[in-house]
């Protein structure tokens, strides 16, 4: 890669769109997935947050093919709006019965356009690398002699049960793929052995494709059209295809069940964890950390045990997020402290901030430099400005608080009169005293105080002390005739209390 080219990433993507022109990527996304045991479509099952079938789209569209086509059909509603939201330019094709992969790809055909080649990708194979799907495009161009017509991406399994298996000749070219169920059926004992699996990645050329698909019949042990009868056919017509193996068997491996969906999480995290712990982010037993696809994470942040990070959040350096902390879609600023067991979501965090331990931050929550949030408080909709502070047992709901304010224990802002909320505006450097009401909506001026214990229901001029509880009576000597201690004295012969 030239200098240019590392320090534009984008001219490497619009070179690779050039050479890709003609390859068409072909998702297979129809089937229900039965052994998830799922009301949700097998692909929308998510992995690190993202849905299974983002996964070969958006390595499809980074190796650079030049229009992604989705076979949808079990749950489509849901799985063409879930696309959408990755590739707006995805074009949908129906398979009205799920009858096979093969059938599947039959109903591509006619989006396929002037497509000179075609990428098929399972939608529920997560682990495809831009990498493997960029050589796999490039190949032919490499090749001395004539580019192969077909080639199926394969690894090894430990374990190769329910993969369909690669059968070669001594040339090393394909000569079929046979399922496990038929290879078990039809007792080939030397098939079953075989350990080189088809990941369900396939480089086709166009017109083998059509060419071969017709000829698929479902005369199998499942009665469906497999697409891997293709490999038989183009071996048949003088055309074998050939084996591109992945060295990593995880990066392929499919999901078909709940067991095989965490065991896909649990390689992704540990992929994501190494990238992060290799920018410089320290994570305190990397194995119970979770973070997703679209958290971005500076140098110099530590991240505490259980903690995880979802959605769009950014953490900038010097962050430290203490043990068992959640957060989603928001922002921490330098040097914040999150401490343990905080939920944060959709919440701003300012340079210096300090939130928890056990603080909920809900949507619209924005603390400012140096603000600070304590321990049983909830926000919501609510600004903390630079250096205010909340520390502990507060409900603060549609809320703004201005510079360098204290807001009382046991302070709640009471924002819902049971039809509309509405706001409550603190000043700078108001002092809230504890157990305190303010009913909204309620203005209380700069510099201004409240009462411990009062019920706030006026605005506050600046300035102004506003309390609101009865007047204290002390009655002299009460507790000492009619106290309970009084009393239990009164009870014992002795006259001696117990204490
Ligand atoms: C398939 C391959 C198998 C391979 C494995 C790799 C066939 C016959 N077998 O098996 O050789 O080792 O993938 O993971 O292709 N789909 C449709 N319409 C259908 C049926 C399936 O769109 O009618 C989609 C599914 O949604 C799924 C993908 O195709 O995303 C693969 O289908 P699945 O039933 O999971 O195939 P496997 O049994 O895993
Ligand atoms: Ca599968």
């Amino acid at each position: 890669m030239s200098h240019a080219d590392s320090a534009n990433p984008l001219s490497r993507a619009d070179r690779s769109r050039d050479e890709h022109h003609g390859t068409v990527a072909v998702i297979l996304a129809a089937g229900q997935g039965t052994r998830m045991r799922s009301a949700l479509p097998k692909v929308l099952h998510e992995v690190l947050g993202r849905p299974l079938v983002h996964f070969p789209i958006l390595a499809a569209m980074a190796a650079g093919v030049s229009r992604v086509v989705v076979v949808v059909g079990h749950g489509r509603d849901q799985v063409e709006a879930s696309v959408r939201k990755v590739a707006p330019g995805a074009v949908f094709a129906v398979q009205a019965e799920q009858r096979g992969t093969a059938n599947a790809v039959m109903a591509a055909v006619p989006e396929l356009g002037d497509a000179r080649r075609v990428l098929i990708l399972s939608g529920d194979v997560p682990g495809p690398s831009v990498e493997t799907l960029s050589a796999l495009l490039s190949a032919p161009s490499m090749t001395t002699g004539p580019a192969p017509s077909l080639t199926v991406v394969g690894f090894t399994a430990d374990d190769p049960t329910g993969y369909g298996r690669l059968v070669t000749g001594a040339d090393g070219h394909l000569l079929a793929i046979v399922e496990h169920k038929d290879a078990v059926r039809a007792g080939h004992n030397l098939v079953v052995a075989e350990r080189r699996c088809n990941a369900g990645i396939y480089l086709i050329d166009r017109e083998l494709l059509e060419l071969t698909l017709s000829r698929v019949a479902g005369d199998n042990a499942q009665g469906e059209f497999y697409l891997t009868d293709v490999a038989r056919f183009a071996a048949e017509a003088g055309r074998p295809g050939i084996v591109h193996l992945v060295s990593e068997a995880a990066e392929v491996e499919g999901v078909n069940d709940r067991s095989q969906l965490a065991k896909s999480e649990s390689r992704l995290r540990k992929v994501r964890n190494l990238e992060f712990m290799r920018s410089g982010v320290t994570l305190l037993d990397p194995e119970r950390i979770r973070i997703g696809f679209d958290v971005t994470i500076e140098a110099d942040v530590v991240l505490g045990p259980d903690v995880t990070l979802s959605g769009r959040t950014v953490v900038e350096s010097g962050v430290v997020i203490g043990q068992g902390t959640v957060v989603k879609d928001s922002s921490i600023a330098a040097n914040a402290e999150i401490l343990p067991y905080c939920v944060l979501d959709e919440a701003e965090v300012g340079a210096r901030a300090t939130v928890g331990p056990f603080a909920h931050l809900r949507p619209g929550t924005r603390l400012l430099e140096k603000a600070k949030v304590g321990n049983f408080v909830e926000t919501k909709k609510t600004t903390l400005g630079r250096g205010a502070k909340a520390n502990h047992l507060s409900y603060l709901g549609d809320c703004d608080v201005g510079e360098e304010s204290n807001i009382g224990a046991g302070t709640i802002t009471c924002n819902y009169d049971g039809l509309n909320k509405h706001r409550t505006r603190i000043g700078a450097r108001v002092f809230v005293g504890s157990n305190t009401e303010i009913v909204a909506p309620c203005h209380l001026g700069d510099e201004s105080v409240v009462g411990a214990g009062t019920t706030v229901t006026l605005d506050v001029p600046a300035g102004a002390l506003a309390i609101s509880r009865a007047p204290q009576v002390n009655l002299e000597g009460w507790a000492t005739r009619r106290g309970p201690f009084a009393r239990k004295r009164a009870r014992t012969p002795s006259g001696q209390g117990e204490h």
